[in-house]
């Protein structure tokens, strides 16, 4: 990390009826409350954002969607947009999660046409990215990053760009208890930065946070945000818990 401001985010997956976010974000609220050198994100399901949205209205935790439909309305039973988002009280939506790409046919076509559908409502996309196991272990970590970046990306501009959040999150380190070793991390991390300088200029490069997920807790975080290129987290199981969260908040 450098002077980017550091972004803490909660991804809660399908975990937590209403009432249990709802006390979950009460006891969260009260933990972080002071917290004003971090930023910090929590994406509730769907169905717990508006219980969610009134505990933590004038708290400084941010509100997330995990995923969103590209349209606007219309006819697609099931989905949620981003107006609807928004509405919700949503400021951050996660987009192109690995496990929407392995067991929701999410590609970076459909990546691409949400971030544009999210940037147009004002929501702050963060963009997954990160290579499977197998990918890692045949050596191809960087061309499917790439590859992922340049058509998730795809005929953004800079201004576009600039908005964005990425989430570097190797698919065998997610829920997995194996982190990726901050060496490890970090070296994705820089090759990310630099191919967003090519693609959108420094100083989008340089402002653009890039958040690491895969079995973050209180016990690795401060290693990985020593990391240069670390800006911050994506937090799936650790972010369930309040008190483990909160310590992960104040790495
Ligand atoms: P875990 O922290 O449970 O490994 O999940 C990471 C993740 O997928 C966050 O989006």
């Amino acid at each position: 990390m450098t002077n980017r401001k550091a972004l803490i985010a909660g991804n809660w997956k399908m975990y937590k009826t209403g009432p249990q976010a709802a006390e979950l974000a009460t006891r969260l609220k009260s933990l972080v409350s002071d917290v004003t050198d971090v930023d910090i994100m929590v994406a509730p399901a769907f169905t717990a954002l508006g219980v969610v949205a009134e505990i933590l209205k004038g708290s400084v935790i941010h509100l997330g969607g995990q995923d969103l439909f590209w349209e606007v309305e219309g006819a697609y039973t099931g989905e949620i947009s981003a107006p609807m988002l928004k509405a919700a009280g949503c400021t951050y939506v996660i987009i192109g999660h690995s496990e929407r790409r392995q067991y929701f046919g999410e590609t970076n076509a459909t990546v691409n046409k949400k971030i544009r559908a999210a940037l147009l409502e004002g929501l702050i996309p963060v963009m997954c990215i990160g290579e499977s196991e197998a990918e890692r272990e045949s050596n191809q970590t960087f061309s499917v990053v790439q590859k992922q970046l340049e058509e998730g990306l795809q005929g953004l501009t800079s201004d576009e760009a600039q908005k964005l959040t990425l989430a570097y999150e190797p698919v065998w380190a997610i829920g997995t208890g194996k982190t990726a070793t901050t060496d490890q991390a970090q070296e994705v991390h820089e090759f990310i930065r630099k191919r967003v300088e090519t693609a959108f200029g420094n100083s989008v490069a340089n402002t653009i946070r890039i958040l690491y997920g895969g079995s973050v807790k209180p016990e690795n975080i401060s290693d990985l945000m020593a990391m240069a290129d670390i800006d911050g987290a994506l937090v799936g199981g650790a972010s369930l818990d309040a008190d483990s969260f909160a310590a992960i908040v104040r790495f």
